[in-house]
C-alpha cells in the first residue's frame, strides 16, 4: 500500500483529551520521576515535565499515520520537535489540531518521511505546545517525491557538561504505556519475538521522557515551565532494565545539545538532541493584515474595540450610524470620523461607513466599504445596538421591530456578505453581541431579549457552517457604561465599568489563535465567564410506546426537570442522539447475540442480503464507508429506485460517510455497540448528510 498522497495537507483533529493530576503523574512515573523529583508526583504543587505533551497527543500523532496511510508494518517514530508556548497546567482538556505537512522520499528501498504538525491548545484558552513529528515508514519510499532537506547537528569537540547516568526498570513499558501509547511491541513477547525483537522494547518517547527531566534537572532545576524546545531523532532501539547515560552539552545562552546513549553497548539511541530554555517571550497578539468591521464604532463598546484592534495592527471599519439612543434621528457622520481620526492618530488604519445595520442595503455597503479599501474581511464584530424598554403590555409593534431590525437583524445582513468572503478566504472571526439581559430575563425588555437571544441561536448555528472554513462565531455579553446604560448600571462602578475591560475579552476571540467557537462569554469590570445551555440527562416515560399521561409526567418532573450530570451540546444530532440512546437497549450481556463479523469485507458481503426493499420507497442516497484499521477498508453502498448496490472502494460523490476504526465497527456490527453511542462517544465520525445516516439502521436488517 503507498502513501495517501492526497492527504498531504488535510486537517487532522481536533481532537480533545481530558487529563486530570493521575495522568500527569502517571506519566511522570512511567519516565523514571519517583521521590527525588517529587514534584512531578505529588499532586500538591504539581508540576508538568514538558514531554508529557507528546504523550498526551498520542492520539494525533496516530491520526497522522493512519491518515497518511503508511504501511503499519515498517513504522518507526523517526524524530521530534516539541516547542513550548506555556507552561502545561496539572489538570484540564487539551485540545490538538494538526495536518499531514510534508511527505518526503528517501528512496525505493530507503522509505519515506511523514512529517506531522500540530498545535495543542488548554482549555484555559492558552497555546500549550507546538508538535512537529516525523514518522519514519521504511516501506513506503520511492513515490518520486523531493528528499528531506539535510539537518545535522555538531556536537562540541569536548566532553559533556553534564553526564547522567539512569537506569529505567524491567518494567518501565507496563507503567509508561499506560500514558497512550498501548502499541503491542512494548508489552507483548510474542509480538516483540515476532517483529524481530528478543521481547519487547522501550518506547523511544519514554527514553525521550527520562532525557526531558535529566535536561530540566541540570539547566533549570525545579523550573520545567522554563523549557523552550526540544528537538531529537530516534536512532536506536533499547530493551527495558538497560541502563542510559544523558549526555548534555551547553552551547549557548539557554541552548543545549544532547543525546542518549545504551550504557552497556554506548550505542547512541537518540541522537542529535536540542534543547532551549528561558522565560516565555511575551507573544503580543497583533492583527497585522486583518481586516476588521466593527458595528457602532463610534461610540461605547465599538469604539474601544475599534481603537484597540487599530493599535493591534488591524486596518478597521468603522461603521455607526449616529443615531440617537433609541435608533431614532436622521444619523450623523461624526462619530465614525472622530473614531477613524482616533485610530489614525494612534498610527492605525481605519475607513469610516455610515451605514445602517438595519438594512440588507446597508450590511452590503458596510462589507463592501471593507473590501473597497482594503481588499478582504478576517473579523466581524456585530455590535451596533439600540435600547426600547418598555414593559410588555406597552411593547408597541414598533419598538418590538426597531430592536430587532437592528440587533437581530441587523447582524444578519452584514455577516451574510462577510460570512460568504470569509467562507471564500478560509478564515473568519465573527463576534455576536448579546446580553444578560437575553440570557437569563430583564424587567422591560422583551423586545432586547428577544432580539439578544436569537443571536445565540444564530451563532450555533453559523458556527457550524464555517467550521469546516476556520470561520470561528462567538458570543460577548459585555457590562460597560456606555449611554445605554448610563441610568440602570451604579455610577459608583463606573470607573471600573469602562468599556476597556471588556476590550480583551472580545479581541481574544476575535484572535487568529482562539480555540473556540460557538461560546458565549460574560465580559465586564475585570470579570469573565462562560454561560452555556446545559441539559439535564431526562428520563423516558412512555410505557408499551404509548404517551405518558398529563399525571405522568406531574409525577416525574423531578426526573425530568433534574440538571445533575447536564450535558453541553456542540450540535442538535448530539442531542438527538442522546435521546435515542435512551431507547436504546443495553447491550446484551452475553456473546449470544454477537453476528460474528470477522471483519469489514465480511459486513458489506452481507449487506445486501440485509437490505430491506420496503423500507427503501423514495430513498435515493448513496453510504460511504471508510473503516480504517488492518480488517477494514472503503465500501460504498448505494440506494436507488429501491435496490441496494454495494461496491468495494471510494465513491465519487457519497451523500453521507461513516468512518470508523475497524475493531469499533465490528463492535457495532456486532450487536454490542448501539450505533448512536458509537457515534455520541465519537467512535463513528458521519461526514456530509448527517440525517440521512439515520436510514441505515432502518434499511438493513442485519
Ligand atoms: P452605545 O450606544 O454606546 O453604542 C452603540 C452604537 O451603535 C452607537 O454609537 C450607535 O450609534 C450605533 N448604532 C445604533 N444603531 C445602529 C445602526 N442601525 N447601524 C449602525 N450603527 C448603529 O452602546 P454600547 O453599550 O456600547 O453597546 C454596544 C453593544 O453592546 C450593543 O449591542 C448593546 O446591546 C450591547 N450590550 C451592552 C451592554 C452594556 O453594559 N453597555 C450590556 C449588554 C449588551
Amino acid at each position: 500500500m503507498a502513501l495517501n498522497l492526497s492527504a498531504l495537507g488535510q486537517k487532522v483533529g481536533p481532537l480533545a483529551k481530558e487529563y486530570s493530576w493521575k495522568d500527569v503523574v502517571l506519566y511522570a512515573l512511567g519516565v523514571g520521576a519517583g521521590f527525588s523529583d517529587l514534584d512531578y508526583c505529588y499532586e500538591n504543587k504539581l508540576k508538568v515535565i514538558p514531554s508529557f505533551s507528546i504523550a498526551a497527543i498520542f492520539d494525533i500523532l496516530a491520526q497522522i499515520g493512519l491518515k497518511s496511510e503508511v504501511n503499519l508494518a515498517g513504522i518507526l517514530h523517526g524524530e521530534q520537535e516539541l516547542i513550548f508556548h506555556n507552561p502545561i497546567p496539572p489538570e484540564g482538556t487539551l485540545t490538538t489540531e494538526g495536518k499531514i505537512a510534508h511527505y518526503y522520499d528517501k528512496g525505493q528501498d530507503k522509505g519515506a518521511l511523514v512529517i506531522g504538525e500540530s498545535d495543542t491548545w488548554h482549555s484555559n484558552g492558552q497555546k500549550l505546545f507546538t508538535s512537529i513529528c516525523t514518522i519514519f515508514s521504511r516501506l513506503d519510499g520511492g513515490f518520486g517525491g523531493e528528499n528531506a532537506p539535510r539537518t545535522t547537528v555538531t556536537f562540541p569537540d569536548r566532553d559533556p557538561d553534564y553526564i547522567v547516568d539512569e537506569q529505567p526498570s524491567e518494567d518501565q513499558p507496563l507503567i509508561y504505556r499506560l500514558s497512550g501509547d498501548i502499541f503491542s511491541l512494548h508489552v507483548d513477547p510474542q509480538f516483540a519475538k515476532a517483529s524481530g525483537f528478543e521481547k519487547p522494547i522501550m518506547h523511544g518517547l519514554c527514553t525521550h521522557g527520562f532525557a526531558c527531566r535529566v535536561l530540566i534537572d541540570k539547566l533549570i532545576p525545579g523550573q520545567p515551565e522554563k523549557a523552550r524546545r526540544m528537538v531529537c531523532r530516534f536512532t536506536k532501539t533499547l530493551y527495558p532494565g538497560v541502563p542510559i547515560q544523558t549526555q548534555i552539552w551547553k552551547t549557548g545562552d539557554g541552548q543545549a545539545l544532547w543525546r542518549t546513549v545504551n550504557g552497556e553497548t554506548g550505542d547512541i539511541v537518540i541522537d542529535n538532541g536540542i534543547f532551549e530554555y528561558g522565560e516565555i517571550p511575551v507573544m503580543q497578539i497583533r492583527f497585522d493584515d486583518r481586516v476588521a468591521i466593527v458595528t457602532g464604532a463610534g461610540a461605547g463598546l465599538g469604539r474601544a474595540y475599534a481603537l484597540e484592534l487599530g493599535r493591534r495592527g488591524a486596518k478597521v471599519v468603522v461603521n455607526d450610524l449616529g443615531g440617537a439612543r433609541d435608533g431614532s434621528g436622521e444619523g450623523s457622520s461624526s462619530p465614525a470620523d472622530e473614531v477613524v481620526a482616533e485610530i489614525e492618530n494612534l498610527g492605525g488604519s481605519a475607513v469610516a461607513n455610515y451605514d445602517n445595520v438595519a438594512t440588507a442595503a446597508g450590511g452590503e455597503n458596510i462589507v463592501k466599504s471593507a473590501l473597497d479599501a482594503f481588499g478582504r474581511v478576517d473579523i466581524l464584530i456585530n455590535n451596533a445596538g439600540i435600547l426600547r424598554d418598555k414593559s410588555f403590555v406597552k411593547m408597541d409593534p414598533g419598538n418590538w421591530q426597531a430592536v430587532l431590525d437592528v440587533h437581530l437583524n441587523g447582524a444578519y445582513h452584514v455577516t451574510k456578505p462577510a460570512f460568504e468572503i470569509m467562507k471564500a478566504n478560509g478564515y473568519g472571526r465573527i463576534i455576536m453581541t448579546t446580553s444578560a439581559a437575553g440570557l437569563y430575563g430583564n424587567f422591560g425588555q422583551t423586545n432586547y431579549s428577544a432580539a439578544k437571544m436569537g443571536l445565540v441561536g444564530l451563532m450555533n448555528t453559523l458556527k457550524l457552517e464555517g467550521q469546516k472554513y476556520d470561520v470561528k462565531v462567538n458570543t460577548i455579553a459585555p457590562i460597560a457604561a456606555s449611554r445605554l446604560t448610563e441610568d440602570v448600571l451604579p455610577p459608583d462602578f463606573f470607573d471600573k465599568l469602562k468599556p476597556e475591560f471588556v476590550v480583551p475579552m472580545a479581541l481574544y476571540l476575535c484572535s487568529e489563535g482562539c480555540p473556540v467557537t460557538g461560546n458565549i462569554y460574560n465580559a465586564g469590570m475585570g470579570f469573565y465567564n462562560r454561560a452555556a445551555v446545559f441539559t439535564g440527562p431526562g428520563a423516558v416515560l412512555t410505557q408499551d410506546d404509548a404517551p405518558p399521561s398529563v399525571e405522568n409526567i406531574q409525577k416525574a418532573l423531578k426526573n425530568v426537570a433534574t440538571v445533575d450530570g447536564a450535558r453541553e451540546y456542540f450540535q442538535l444530532n448530539e442531542q438527538v442522539g442522546d435521546v435515542l440512546t435512551a431507547f436504546t437497549a443495553p447491550p446484551p450481556a452475553s456473546s449470544d447475540a454477537a453476528k460474528g463479523f470477522a471483519n469489514a469485507a465480511a459486513v458489506f458481503d452481507a449487506m445486501a442480503g440485509a437490505f430491506d426493499a420496503g423500507a427503501a420507497a423514495g430513498v435515493d442516497v448513496v453510504f460511504q464507508y471508510n473503516i480504517a484499521g488492518d480488517l477494514g477498508g472503503d465500501w460504498s453502498c448505494t440506494i436507488k429506485d429501491g435496490a441496494c448496490t454495494v461496491a468495494p472502494g471510494q465513491h465519487e460523490s457519497p451523500v453521507c460517510t461513516l468512518k470508523m476504526e475497524a475493531g469499533d465497527f465490528l463492535t457495532m456490527m456486532n450487536g454490542t455497540l448501539p450505533a448512536m453511542q458509537a457515534y455520541t462517544s465519537g467512535k463513528l465520525k458521519i461526514e456530509g448528510d448527517i440525517m440521512k445516516s439515520q436510514l441505515i439502521e432502518k434499511l438493513f436488517k442485519f
